[in-house]
């Protein structure tokens, strides 16, 4: 049987996704329950599953080829370059992964924990005060200082200075949706067309001149520092250098600089939004807000911190789904999925199944704290899962929680508008519309002790 959805055609249904995800998958999910298609413009079908078993289902694909790689491709590899493991699928993907994951694991980074809270008390210390404020944009400058200091280990302040401006050009440029829109025979061509480069106003040539520049700058450092030793260094650059695939191969420049960028690409944006909506839930509940604060200044555990940040991702889930590009038909509860159409784990709605998170609606950490907890986790999947599943989960965890922390401990914090923030797409995330706008207040000046 096919998965039952709409007969509207693919751009009405685009338009209603675009301008209300959340009325329309809610709606879709009312109206036919746990599988159900949407098709959108330029798309296969797309068969969503809102159930803890049928997701498994999906990501079990990853070890019989569910390709995720290659439906990426189309948006994100101009940026990323053809050697990111996000684009890769089958043996590169295995290669890439094997060498990405050391450096990223929990044990790896947990000495980036002073320079992550470092970072964030210098960018506190600049959201002006008493007056609206988007939150999201100070997290944002946190999450990329900390990609081009602790990941990409750039410590040269010309070049710091310059990829502050250039790294958030080439998101927002190579993110566009004209950009990603252009078939990729035309892109090419334009990149290499004299005329058209001459062009400036094209977006297809401000991305090809802005790109060209990281380029520049990040294969002079990848060559700098395979020319001296790495001595003490132990940002994620460091490690990647040292690091050699099964062969014994070590990856080569393009193959680093596509890397540093997909880091770039899926762990800046994405961890600024985390903290943005952990603000915005935090303000409208100040019940847990209080509770978080008596934890944070008493500085005995970490507990609450860890249920908070974890109960931010399950109720506003910065990615709502985890697509794979499906090779042989497969079963979703009866339902047939065609070869090359998507089957995606719909994380905002498996995020809200009562019978996981009763109260789905409330913003509750406790639900990750004692007898609760076993149950929140077994359908808790911000960062997807199966073999795909984010390879940065612990670096943007521990961001979260000290960048939380060092905020909370500095300012208090007032919503503008006590309503809820609305989510809004951008690019293939979901963020609060009005970038968890607040008014911030000293708390109280904590001085930092030198390192
Ligand atoms: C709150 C922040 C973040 C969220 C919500 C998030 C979420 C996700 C999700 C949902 C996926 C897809 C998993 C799947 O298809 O099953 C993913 C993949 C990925 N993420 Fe993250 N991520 C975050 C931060 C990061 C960071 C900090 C990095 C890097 C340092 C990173 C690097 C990646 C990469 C490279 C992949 C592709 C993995 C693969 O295909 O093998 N992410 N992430």
């Amino acid at each position: 049987m096919r998965p039952p959805g709409t007969r509207v055609p693919s751009i009405v249904q685009t338009v209603r996704f675009l301008r209300d995800p959340g009325r329309l998958l809610e709606g879709m999910h009312r109206r036919h329950g746990p599988v159900f298609a949407l098709r959108f413009l330029g798309f296969p079908p797309e068969v969503f599953v809102t159930t803890i078993e049928l997701a498994e289902k999906v990501y079990g694909l990853d070890a019989s080829g569910g390709r995720a790689g290659e439906l990426r491709r189309r948006f994100l590899e101009p940026v990323v370059g053809k050697n990111s493991l996000l684009c890769l699928d089958h043996d590169p993907w295995q290669r890439h992964r094997k060498v990405l994951t050391p450096p990223l694991r929990a044990r790896a980074i947990a000495s980036y924990a002073d320079e992550i809270a470092e970072i964030a008390i210098a960018e506190v210390d600049r959201i002006p005060l008493g007056r609206p404020v988007a939150l999201r944009d100070h997290m944002q400058a946190v999450t990329l200082e900390v990609m081009l200091r602790l990941v990409f280990g750039i410590r040269d302040g010309a070049h710091l200075e310059r990829l502050r401006v250039l790294l958030p050009a080439l998101m927002e440029v190579g993110g566009s949706n004209v950009l990603m829109m252009t078939p990729e025979g035309i892109r090419r061509r334009l990149e290499t067309s004299r005329i058209a480069r001459s062009l400036r106003f094209l977006p297809s040539t401000r991305f090809a001149n802005v790109r060209d520049e990281v380029d520049a700058l990040l294969f002079a450092e990848i060559e700098r520092r395979r020319s001296e030793p790495a001595g003490e260094a132990t940002d994620v650059l460091a490690r990647l250098l040292d690091a050699r695939d099964e062969a014994g191969e070590p990856l080569s420049d393009q193959e680093l600089r596509d890397e540093l960028i997909t880091m770039l690409e899926a762990g800046h944006e994405t961890t600024a939004t985390g903290l943005a909506w952990t603000f915005e839930r935090l303000l409208r509940n100040p019940g847990v807000l209080a509770r978080l604060r008596e934890e944070i200044e008493t500085g005995e555990s970490q507990e609450y911190l860890e249920a908070t940040v974890k109960e931010a991702l399950r109720s506003r889930p910065v990615i709502w789904d985890a697509p794979r590009l499906v090779d042989e038909p497969l079963d979703l509860g009866g339902h047939r999925v065609e070869p090359g159409w998507f089957a995606a784990p719909l994380i905002a709605l498996i995020h809200r199944d009562p019978a996981h998170y009763p109260d789905p609606d409330a913003f509750r950490p406790e639900r990750f704290l004692g007898e609760e907890a076993a149950r929140s986790a077994k359908a808790w999947m911000p960062f997807g899962g199966g073999r795909r599943y984010c390879v940065g989960a612990q670096l943007a965890l521990l961001e979260m929680r000290v960048i939380l922390r060092e905020t909370l401990l500095r300012l208090d914090l007032e919503a503008v508008e006590q309503a809820p923030e609305r989510a809004r797409m951008k690019h293939v995330t979901l963020v609060p519309a009005r970038n968890a706008t607040a008014v911030a207040t000293l708390r109280k000046r904590v001085t930092v002790p030198p390192a």
